[in-house]
């Protein structure tokens, strides 16, 4: 059985006062279990207010982003020493908005997935197909692709920490989500690419984590599907009631 995860990615949203709100609110409503883990992906600028709130509590704190280098000249940019220093260590990497909007390519995501691997961290990897992807049928080819650049040369216990999450650009903030079974096709792809790769025991335990427009009103049927292991939550995030919503159908 894989303990179903749902992550919240705040992107840019939330100033701190909002941030320390949101998460007092979460704190109140979300109660992590045995069946369901919880992360919360604040800003940069948030997260020591967040794992200082967060402190005692199951709820997970993860960083959006961070860089492939020990330290040195990278101007406006985080190194994994930085997150450890203040206890995170949870990083999503390879965001489809990372990709498109900041340029990040397979092999700068593959040194990235290195660096997290290296330093212990929990990387919850981001792959998916575009539209154009998609209506030409090349999306499985494109997921097996980003999958393979960026993951494939770590060892097999690196899978310890690794969470993959499929987002399909499509869905995501458009409210327009992948069907269910469009979901489960591409979990379930996902998870034979890696038993080819690393044998049929890790593939069946590493959790791959819905994106794309989940809410509180289509998460319970897409957490069903057999290999999806919960979601990574944008908009609905923002909301704790919403974020509430969905954990408990996580849970069911
Ligand atoms: P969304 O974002 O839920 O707002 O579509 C998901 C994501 O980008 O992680």
């Amino acid at each position: 059985m894989r303990t179903k995860i749902v992550a919240g990615n705040w992107k840019m949203n939330k100033t701190l006062p909002e941030a320390e709100a949101l998460i007092l609110e979460l704190k109140q409503k979300i109660k992590p279990d045995g069946k369901v883990a919880v992360i919360i992906a604040p800003s940069f600028v948030n997260l020591p207010k967040a794992v200082e709130l967060l402190k005692d509590n199951p709820i997970k704190v993860a960083a959006q982003n961070m860089h492939f280098a020990d330290s040195g000249a990278y101007t406006g940019e985080i190194s994994a020493d930085m997150l450890k220093a203040i206890d995170i260590d949870h990083v999503i990497l390879g965001h489809s908005e990372r990709r498109a909007y900041f340029n990040e390519t397979d092999e700068m995501l593959k040194e990235k997935a290195n660096q997290a691997y290296k330093k212990q961290m929990t990387n919850i990897f981001c792959v998916g197909e575009n539209l154009e992807d998609r209506q030409k049928d090349h999306h499985f080819e494109v997921v097996g692709k980003q999958l393979k650049n960026a993951l494939f040369e770590l060892p097999i216990q690196a899978y310890k920490k690794i969470i993959i999450a499929y987002e399909p650009v499509w869905a995501i903030g458009t409210g327009e989500t992948a069907t269910p079974e469009q979901a489960q096709e591409m979990h379930h792809f996902i998870r034979e690419t890696l038993a080819k790769k690393y044998g049929r025991d890790l593939a069946d335990k590493v959790r791959i984590l819905y994106g794309g427009s989940v809410k509180p009103n289509n998460a319970k049927e897409i957490f069903s599907k057999p290999d999806v292991d919960g979601g990574l939550i944008g908009g609905a995030a923002l909301k704790a009631d919403d974020f509430q919503a969905i954990v408990e159908a996580a849970k069911s």
